[in-house]
């Protein structure tokens, strides 16, 4: 069994009256698979899609459209439970954690849409140098699932919907972290799909993970994580090449503010993008470039906007700053501040507030340098490292050595010289934001990365075709 606490800790009176050995919150415990049983699940979606024979494969899409669509509704049933568990378990702000359900119910509606749109436009009848075919999309078979902590209901239904929709089989690993929110969903999973379609698995990656792919039946990885974690993974497959990757993997997001920045656009828009759930999204702006002749005021402007957050529990009015979920990431952040401070940095604003336990008041690091940890490690926390820089050369330098390339978020209001500027970028991440932060919304944008980012793209669209494949009915032309 998985014993759930919350970040939220009690306080020494309530632990006092409660006559608590410690100040944890135990919100949850469900049972945790062992090899043998995450086995027989990824043998059950096997026995399900058949080789494509299975009921579910040779579904019309407007039958399997049904069941998403009554999936829908058994979550908007729980809506109201699902955004209490983020808060308590995750520290979702009251906000964030209804913008997540919400937009995840969304995502799945949309996604029918989609596919509604993509049956009517795809099967014109080819005829091409002396061949006729009709091309059609297909399964490819089982999807292995897996979403991160910190979107643990929409980043893990961004995957699980495209992949169920087109046919395929699957396993859901839910993560450790956040794995509650797919509790009450348990009868919903079961209930509106065919036996076997869809299976279950919590547990430790190493448990389940390795098992699942080493069986050989797995041929999409769709994984939201870290790189090394879905190397490791995919390097579990017999044959590596035949499983499809789906995966959003470590970003540093930059934000440059340039020479010819609105400094109180790029405070404001740096400060949301850094630090909007304590910067524990994969989009948020991780490290900030700033050109030296602006360096100090835009430094004063965020420090204002960074302090003004308000810090308490996520459904306190108004909270940005919330308790953290994993538990080794207070120590880590001193660890990295300490470093930054060792080789130069200052942190500038840790007067500002105390820190307490779970709960970590941001922390702005200047002047920083590439040889710091909090350059080159993505911190995923409240903290904001300040690069200074001097010259184009100097920061295009920064990007080429980088091993990230999600986005980047630009600041400039100079329409000569910024071209230049998106262009070599647009070489080295996939999304741009002009004078605002980064982010993966709406969905129907491209949502991607280069490098060690991600691998494959996903999107309202770009998912439908990376769950499927196409293939191909020719004759001869007479
Ligand atoms: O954590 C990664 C998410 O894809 C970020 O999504 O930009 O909508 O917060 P968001």
């Amino acid at each position: 069994y998985l014993t759930v606490n919350s970040p939220v800790r009690m306080s020494k009176k309530a632990q006092e009256a409660a006559g608590n050995d410690d100040d944890k919150i135990c919100i949850g415990k469900y049972a945790m698979c062992d090899e043998a049983t995450a086995l027989k699940g990824v043998g059950a979606a096997y026995k399900a899609y058949d080789h494509g024979r299975g009921e579910w494969p040779q579904m019309k899409p407007a039958q399997r459209i049904e069941c998403a669509m009554k999936f829908v509704e058994g979550m908007r049933s729980k809506r109201e439970e699902l955004i209490s568990i983020l808060m308590w378990e995750i520290c979702k702000n009251s906000t964030d954690a209804a913008k997540e359900v919400d937009r995840t119910i969304d995502y799945i509606v949309d996604t029918v849409a989609e596919l509604k749109k993509m049956e009517n436009d795809t099967n014109p009848l080819m005829n091409v140098g002396g061949v006729v075919a009709q091309v059609k999309r297909a399964p490819l078979g089982i999807g292995l699932i897996c979403g991160p902590y910190n979107y643990p209901l929409n980043e893990f239904m961004t995957l699980f919907l495209p992949c169920i929709i087109m046919g395929n089989t699957c396993v859901l690993k839910t993560p450790r972290t956040g794995g509650l929110c797919h509790i009450p969903l348990l009868e919903f999973y079961q209930s509106c799909f065919p036996k076997g379609v869809v299976n279950v698995v919590h547990g430790s990656g190493r448990t389940v993970f390795t098992p699942i792919m080493k069986s050989g039946k797995v041929q999409i990885l769709a994984f939201i994580g870290t790189h090394k974690a879905a190397q490791s993974l995919h390097a579990c497959a017999p044959v590596p090449f035949t499983v499809r990757l789906a995966l959003g993997l470590d970003a540093k997001n930059p934000g440059i503010v340039t020479a010819q920045a609105d400094l109180n656009v790029a405070a404001t828009e740096c400060t949301l993008g850094a630090l909007s759930y304590c910067g524990q999204r994969c989009t948020a702006i991780k490290i900030i470039y700033v050109h030296k002749s602006v360096a100090d005021e835009f430094v004063k402007k965020l420090v204002a906007k960074v302090d003004a957050l308000k810090a308490g529990l996520p459904w306190e009015k108004g909270v940005n700053i919330t308790p953290l979920p994993e538990e080794g990431k207070p120590k880590y952040l001193e660890e990295v501040i300490a470093d930054a401070e060792s080789k130069g940095a200052k942190a500038i604003n840790r007067h500002a507030k105390q820190s307490d336990r779970t709960l970590v008041q941001p922390t702005v690091l200047y002047p920083c340098n590439s040889d710091m940890r909090c350059a080159k490690e993505e911190q995923f926390g409240p903290l904001v490292p300040i690069v200074p820089y001097e010259s184009n050369e100097e920061l295009e330098q920064y990007m080429i050595e980088t091993h990230y390339g999600q986005q980047a978020a630009v600041f400039s209001t100079d329409s000569n010289t910024l071209p230049r500027l998106v262009d070599f970028l647009a070489h080295h991440v996939t999304r741009i934001n002009l004078n605002a932060q980064c982010q993966r919304g709406p969905d129907v944008m491209p949502f991607s990365g280069r490098k060690v980012s991600a691998s494959g793209t996903l999107s309202l669209h770009d998912a439908l075709r990376t769950m499927s494949i196409r293939v191909a009915v020719a004759t001869k032309a007479t």
